[in-house]
């Protein structure tokens, strides 16, 4: 009996995903759901309503929306939320896409998260062939944790990525800098994360959704906090590269690697390689554009993936050349209306 992927191959539609831009579709983030336990004051607004659990793919569905992606020459698979560990029976789906890592068709397999569920997934992560994670973390001090997360506990996160780390993951921390909350402790996260091993990425922070505050009032450009750590750490331009959209330098005091994803005060939209979909099957090609495609109606139209690759290859071909963040005193309104949390990232 031939595999799903197989008869895709059979059928001519393996060709690989290229934009008008030239650029392979190599990575898919996939939103597995868009609730999460947190609610961090940048990507949520305090009191928000979720998708009705009925509107959601499977997790059947949601292995076969991702293999159709695998089918096409994706290598990259980074499930993310809200936050993904909060998904019901989620490892099930983990589970079932680790078979291409086992075939070689997917080359990572990985998890964005806030940490909060990862002393109770970190062993079952590695079990999927998980080998790599990434830590949302934006501070140490738990009073101002509290404060950017409004429910997270710091406990609890540090506990997960000890949980993590023994068990063999590697784990890059994630930190939105953010002006006024934890730009002063920007060298003491660093400190501390190269001190376990860990890369941090900084990021800086996009205008998605409105949360109630003015943009204005959190963004931190990174070329700014690059200066000021350039004063204190000899850093080094590396190649490193994971597929993400982070620059890396090397920290010569602390020997670790420190990432910077700058949308706004450097655009890295020419190298683009990734696409996003959400726990409806909504397609977005581009995390700062509204423009998506409706991937659930053909996925739940035939037993067959001729539709559904149709549509993806319908959506690749106006898969925009790159977002239009701004944020200035002037621009009120959000680059575009969903909140991160939907996309994930
Ligand atoms: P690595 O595999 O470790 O490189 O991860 P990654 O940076 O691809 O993924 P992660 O989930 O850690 O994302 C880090 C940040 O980068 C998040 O805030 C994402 O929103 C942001 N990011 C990822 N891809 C894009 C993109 O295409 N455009 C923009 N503007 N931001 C992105
Ligand atoms: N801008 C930048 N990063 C954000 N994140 C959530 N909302 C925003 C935003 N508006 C980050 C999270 C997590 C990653 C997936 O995205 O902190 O690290
Ligand atoms: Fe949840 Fe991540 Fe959004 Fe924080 S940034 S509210 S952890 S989805």
């Amino acid at each position: 009996m031939l595999t799903r992927i197989e008869k895709q191959t059979e059928g001519g539609t393996s060709a690989p995903l290229i934009d008008p831009f030239g650029r392979a579709i190599s990575y898919l983030r996939v939103s597995v759901t868009d609730r999460c336990d947190f609610r961090c004051f940048y990507c949520m607004s305090e009191h928000m309503s979720f998708l009705p659990k009925q509107d959601l793919l499977t997790l059947e569905e949601l292995d076969r929306l991702c293999s159709a992606f695998v089918a096409r020459g994706v290598k990259k698979l980074r499930l993310t939320g809200g936050e993904p560990l909060v998904r019901r029976d989620i490892m099930v789906l983990f589970r079932s896409l680790s078979r291409h890592l086992d075939t070689g068709a997917l080359e990572e397999l990985t998890v964005t998260t806030n940490g909060s569920q990862l002393a109770r997934f970190a062993k079952d992560l590695v079990a999927c062939g998980v080998k790599r994670i990434n830590v949302s973390l934006d501070t140490l001090d738990p009073q101002k944790f509290h404060a950017i997360t409004r429910w997270g506990d710091l406990t609890k996160v540090l506990s997960g990525i000890d949980a993590a780390q023994a068990a063999g993951l590697a784990v890059k921390i994630n930190a939105v800098a953010l002006k006024g909350e934890n730009e002063d402790e920007i060298p003491a996260l660093m400190e501390w994360a190269h001190g376990r091993g860990m890369d941090l990425s900084l990021i800086e922070v996009m205008p998605l959704g409105e949360v109630g505050t003015e943009r204005v009032d959190q963004y931190l450009p990174l070329s700014l906090v690059r200066a000021r750590l350039a004063s204190r750490y000899a850093l080094e331009d590396i190649d490193y590269r994971t597929g993400g959209p982070a620059r890396y330098v090397r920290v010569k005091e602390t020997g670790g690697r420190l990432g910077f994803i700058t949308p706004l005060t450097h655009n890295f939209c020419e190298g683009c390689n990734r696409v996003r979909v959400t726990c409806t099957g909504t397609l977005f090609m581009c995390l700062g554009q509204e423009d998506a495609a409706d991937l659930r109606a053909p996925l739940r139209a035939s037993e067959s993936d001729t539709l559904l690759q149709a549509a993806i290859d319908e959506a690749i071909a106006r898969k925009p050349k790159g977002h239009d963040f701004v944020i200035d005193r002037r621009t009120k309104q959000p680059a575009v209306s969903r909140h991160m949390s939907m996309t994930g990232g």
